[in-house]
């Protein structure tokens, strides 16, 4: 079973400087290199994360696995080729997307996610790796083995829900985040994540399933004891979105520079989707913060969210505070 590990991570090694070729030294990777300089990447960047192209062919990489005398089924499983329908061969799972290797603690190459080049109804974005004996969903963040010296340093971990974003962050000078592959963060990733870091940073998308996410990773870091802090962004925008638009000074120093404690993000989030002039949203919204201030928080935490709830509906904070006492009577 360790000569299979080896031989998976040789032939990811082996797939990942080919998609490195392709794309930095040929012609058929020019348009694929072309839509990475649009977005921003230098080629210093391209080649410390070891990005590619996978040709639009079927069987380029499976020929090239085959000419160094790699075990097929043993590509197989290791999710670089699939079995044609009648079993005469193989053809290469990536084909016509950029690669982005994803690599294990030690940096070695386990998987690939795949972005296509122009986003269609028809086709995922990305394509990832399926699961295999050297790839973990549950247990790889992306960039861990880079960032980890410097979170070591800081105490401090900044955690993205799209590796893009991690890429991006670089660009602002933000050298300890990693990023979920898919938007389920697991208790193995937070076991990591706290061995080395004391407090944590999450910064999603601002868009729906970004607020989600973030409420998710909030909750699951506190109940994992990690000291999380929400980040959050303008409009709909992600972070590689924000860095493009307004610098990455402005995103260090106005989004990450600023993050919101547990009980301030959860009050935005509630807020959001309200129009706080109208009687019905101020009562759903004041309703929802009690829920959530009854159950966990410090008492200096209550005092400044009843301070901050009657600021922004009008009711007295003596109203507040005794609406609360009665619903954490009903919870005693
Ligand atoms: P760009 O559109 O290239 O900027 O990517 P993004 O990082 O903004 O991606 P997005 O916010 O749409 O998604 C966040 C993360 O979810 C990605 O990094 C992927 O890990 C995952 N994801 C998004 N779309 C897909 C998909 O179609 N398939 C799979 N398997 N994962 C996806
Ligand atoms: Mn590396
Ligand atoms: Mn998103
Ligand atoms: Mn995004
Ligand atoms: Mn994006």
């Amino acid at each position: 079973q360790s000569n299979e590990f080896q031989h998976m991570i040789e032939a990811h090694t082996l797939a990942a400087n080919f998609y490195s070729h392709l794309l930095l030294n040929t012609v058929e990777g020019e348009k694929a290199l072309h839509y990475l300089e649009q977005r921003g990447f230098s080629r210093d960047h391209i080649e410390k994360y070891g990005i590619g192209w996978s040709l639009d062919d079927r069987e380029v990489l499976t020929q090239l696995l085959q000419r160094k005398k790699f075990d097929m089924k043993e590509m197989e499983r290791a999710g670089l080729c699939i079995m044609k329908n009648d079993g005469t061969g193989y053809f290469d799972r990536f084909r016509g997307r950029i690669m982005f290797p994803l690599h294990d603690d030690n940096g070695n190459v386990v998987a690939f996610s795949g972005r296509i080049l122009t986003n269609t109804k028809e086709e995922a974005k990305y394509l990832n790796s399926p699961e295999t004996p050297i790839f973990e969903k549950s247990r790889l963040l992306y960039n861990f083995h880079h960032a980890r010296l410097n979170v070591r340093k800081t105490g401090k971990v900044i955690l993205f829900e799209g590796f893009m974003d991690t890429i991006s962050a670089e660009r602002a000078g933000v050298m300890n985040s990693v990023a979920v592959m898919g938007t389920s963060l697991s208790d193995t990733h937070l076991t990591k994540l706290k061995r080395i870091a004391n407090q944590l940073i999450i910064c999603c998308d601002g868009d729906n399933a970004g607020w989600e996410a973030a409420k998710r990773f909030a909750l699951l870091s506190s109940e994992k004891g990690l000291d999380a802090q929400i980040a959050l962004l303008p409009g709909k925008m992600d972070p590689d979105e924000y860095i493009s638009t307004y610098g990455g000074e402005a995103f260090t120093d106005k989004i990450l520079g600023n993050p919101h404690s547990y009980m301030s993000f959860i009050m935005a989030y509630y807020k959001r989707s309200k129009n706080l002039s109208h009687e019905n949203d101020v009562l759903q919204y004041i309703h929802e913060v009690m829920e959530e201030l009854a159950r966990k928080v410090s008492p200096i935490e209550r005092d400044l969210m009843i301070r901050q709830l009657s600021s922004e509906t009008g009711v007295s904070k003596e109203a507040l505070n005794e609406q609360l006492m009665k619903k954490v009577g009903t919870l005693a």
